[in-house]
């Protein structure tokens, strides 16, 4: 695997392979990677020839008190996962590499940035879009994947790369779970041993909601009302829990078969997301 630092050597990599016919996976992730991170590596090769993942902590979606000054950082651990994983190219910028100090291009998804965890981390969405946005110009991948466990955040690439005609195609990866049910996170990583007994009840929550929708129960505002008192009296802070058509986030009426619901919560001092979807 080779590693490297600037969008020029990046760019040099990516053009010899395109010249001798290979094809181009993306994989961006802020690092910190566990078994979720690698199944995205691990679907990326299968579906092109060479894999290129980046690892870039982007100051850009975090928030004043928020968690980027001790976002954890893991990078040689990272590269050794990655080189077993079998990934070709990994891109490590400095965020001097990735933005001018002058830089004054915004790039917002309207109508979906400021739902969700956009509406509690404002702000948050248009750093994610500007940094995929820009890394999708550097990197010039055919195809970039995503995980489902940020639905939220997948929803916004692909209207992006809708609306802005960005030539890559965009590939949602199923999300991984310890046998707890928990969905792997970097963020687990704040968790107490007590928190981690109880965090599963969020994905258990989902599951509920879910089994009685399967079962005939369309009243999605009490199930919604149900799962977030279920999740208080478990310990969580709950911030939203929504019953939602998987297609636009909006929120789901009774003629919708394709639905997610998308949930988050606060155990302690973790923020918790996990989602679920299906076709009614
Ligand atoms: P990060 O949280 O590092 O996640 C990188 C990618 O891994 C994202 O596509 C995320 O959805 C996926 N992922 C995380 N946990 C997963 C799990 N349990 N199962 C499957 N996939 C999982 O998401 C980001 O970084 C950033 O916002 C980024 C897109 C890199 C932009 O900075």
């Amino acid at each position: 695997m080779r590693i490297v630092s600037t969008v020029c050597e990046l760019r040099e990599y990516v053009k010899t392979w395109r010249s001798i016919g290979k094809s181009i996976a993306f994989v961006p992730t802020m690092g910190n990677l566990h078994a979720g991170h690698l199944q995205l590596v691990n679907t990326a090769k299968k579906k092109a020839d060479r894999v290129v993942v980046s690892i870039f902590v982007n100051p850009t979606q975090f928030g004043a008190g928020e968690d980027y000054e001790t976002y954890p950082r893991t990078e040689q651990e990272d590269q050794r996962k990655l080189q077993a994983e079998g990934a070709d190219l990994l891109f490590l910028p400095s965020v001097a590499e990735i933005y001018a100090p002058d830089a004054r291009t915004e790039v917002t998804v309207t109508g979906l940035s400021d739902l969700y965890c956009g509406a509690s981390r404002p702000g948050h969405f248009s750093g994610v879009a500007i940094v995929v946005c820009k890394l999708f110009n550097m990197a010039q991948p055919d195809i970039a994947l995503f995980g489902l466990k940020d639905f939220q955040q997948l929803t916004i690439i692909k209207t992006m790369v809708r609306d802005l005609n960005i030539p890559v195609e965009i590939v949602g990866v199923d999300t991984v779970r310890e046998l707890s049910g928990l969905a792997m996170s970097s963020r687990n990583g704040y968790l107490t041993d007590a928190e981690k007994q109880v965090a599963p009840k969020l994905y258990h929550s989902l599951c509920v909601a879910r089994d009685a929708i399967l079962a005939g129960n369309l009243a999605y505002a009490d199930l919604e009302q149900q799962a977030s008192q279920f999740l208080q009296q478990a310990g969580f802070q709950p911030d939203y829990f929504s019953v939602c058509r998987s297609s636009d986030l909006k929120k789901a009426g009774a003629e919708d078969v394709e639905l997610v619901i998308l949930a988050a919560a606060k155990m302690g001092k973790t923020r918790l997301i996990d989602n679920i979807y299906f076709s009614r």
